[in-house]
């Protein structure tokens, strides 16, 4: 695959809300041979992220430690499943203002910290046909 240019998002990753995320990194192990990859805690610990690989897509299994977190109230109202499709862009800002001019209406106004150091900034479902995009920007260190 190609490095992604402006206007040419690549898929980064597809996330699932779930109150488990080891027993569902666990199903997805044993029933499509998923591989495991790294963990790590965001939004100052009320939220746990486990990376899992199965073939081309990264999934990013989402489980709040906080009831009060954003993913926690996802779960009660809705149940687990399917969180985000996450985008990788070259510019997160240029995106973000293009997806405003476009019309789209944004859930953040300016990107914010996401998982391995990344920048990330969310698209509201209303305009994207009930699902929740995250555009990201890997930031290097
Ligand atoms: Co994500």
């Amino acid at each position: 695959m190609s490095a992604a240019g402006p206007g040419a998002p690549e898929l980064s990753h597809v996330a699932i809300a779930t109150p488990q995320a080891d027993a569902l990194a666990d199903t997805l192990a044993r029933t499509l041979g998923a591989v495991r990859e790294s963990e790590e805690l965001l939004d100052g610990g009320a939220l746990r992220v486990v990376f899992v690989r199965l073939g081309a897509v990264r999934f990013e299994l989402l489980e709040p430690r906080d009831p009060s977190h954003t993913v926690a109230k996802f779960i009660a109202a809705r149940g687990a499943g399917l969180h985000h499709v996450s985008l990788e862009v070259a510019d997160l800002p240029a995106a973000l203002a293009a997806a405003r001019e476009a019309g789209a209406r944004l859930i953040d106004e300016t990107p914010r910290p996401g998982a391995h150091g990344s920048e990330v900034a969310f698209l509201h479902p209303k305009s994207l046909g009930g699902v929740l995009i995250e555009l990201c920007q890997r930031i290097a260190r």
